[in-house]
């Protein structure tokens, strides 16, 4: 396991300033979400997290509290803005102001554009990009009444370039990415600095989310490792990094795709092995890990 919380620059201020206040982890029943919960509530966090899988996301909060964290458990379907109301609302009742958001539930059907149905597409995009706007609306009033605040968007470097056979993924992450890039703008531009956005972008990471799938140089584009992806998230939002792509050639290959003319853009993919990233994707159904 990789640790770059040590190359931290905070001082004991700035810290327990952002460490205070409750946050809100999306999806935290399993994988990145959890080892998020898991990092945050070590700091000392108040840690709410929601997620649809009971089980999981009961577990995640009894490894928090085994450990002497303090971390809050809730049932919630974020693909459904009812359920969000409903949910951010017993939150602020119960636990209190949100400071930070953490929109990290997202999923995959891992189908051809040809095959995939309009269920697959409309919940796909519901849960990997309209929760992230309904999460906003519910939890930014009150960051800005209280002038402290920070939103995290885990999306994801599919969000950037397009991969063969993830058309509606990569179409709920590109408009996530849109959303962020424009909530940032936006909180700027009103004077609300203080309240700050991290868009995070990576490439494949070994939760089981794209069991299946494999990567052609790995030494150049290595599928990642969950603790080390969870370390660098926790590293860019503590000091309250913009952007993060993981790994960093990702940063690379976006400015490459913006210069390389489009007609030559699948002869790239090819050459990179994305054409046969998807081919023997199975996912979770096919993989019940849960790191
Ligand atoms: N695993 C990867 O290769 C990878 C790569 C880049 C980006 N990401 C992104 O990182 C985030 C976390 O992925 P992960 O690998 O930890 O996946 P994961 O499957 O381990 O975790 C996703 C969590 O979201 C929850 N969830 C799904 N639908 C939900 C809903 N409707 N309501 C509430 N919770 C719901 C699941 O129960 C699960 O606990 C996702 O947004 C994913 O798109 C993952």
């Amino acid at each position: 396991m990789f640790s770059h919380m040590t190359s931290l620059r905070l001082d004991k201020e700035e810290l327990s300033k952002l460490i205070k206040n409750g946050r809100s982890c999306t999806g935290g029943g399993s994988g990145i979400g959890r080892l998020l919960a898991q990092r945050l509530a070590k700091l000392g966090a108040t840690i709410v997290i929601w997620d649809i899988n009971k089980e999981g996301n009961e577990e995640t909060a009894r490894l928090i509290t085994e450990n002497g964290g303090k971390a809050h458990a809730y049932i919630c379907d974020i693909s459904n803005n009812s359920e969000i109301s409903v949910c951010s609302e017993t939150v602020k009742r119960e636990v209190g102001c949100v400071s930070m958001l953490i929109n990290n539930a997202g999923i995959v059907s891992g189908k051809k554009f040809i095959d995939t149905t309009e269920k697959d597409i409309v919940k796909t995009f519901e849960v990997n990009t309209f929760a992230h706007v309904w999460t906003a609306k519910a939890f930014l009033p009150d960051m800005i009444k209280n002038q402290h605040g920070h939103i995290v968007n885990i999306v994801s470097s599919a969000g950037y370039i397009g991969v063969n056979s993830l058309s509606d993924y990569c179409a709920s992450k590109f408009a996530s990415v849109g959303l962020t890039e424009c909530l940032d703008l936006e909180l700027h531009f009103a004077g609300h600095d203080y309240i700050n956005t991290t868009l995070v972008c990576p490439y494949y990471i070994d939760t089981g989310m794209f069991a299946g799938c494999q990567t052609r140089f790995p030494w150049l584009l290595p599928i990642l490792n969950p603790d080390y992806a969870a370390d660098r998230i926790t590293q860019a939002i503590l000091t309250n990094q913009k952007q993060l792509c993981i790994p960093r050639i990702i940063y690379f290959l976006v400015m490459l795709k913006t210069i390389v003319p489009a007609s030559a853009s699948p002869y790239v993919h090819r050459f990179m092995g994305g054409d046969k990233l998807m081919a023997n994707f199975v996912g979770r159904q096919g993989n019940k890990k849960t790191n």
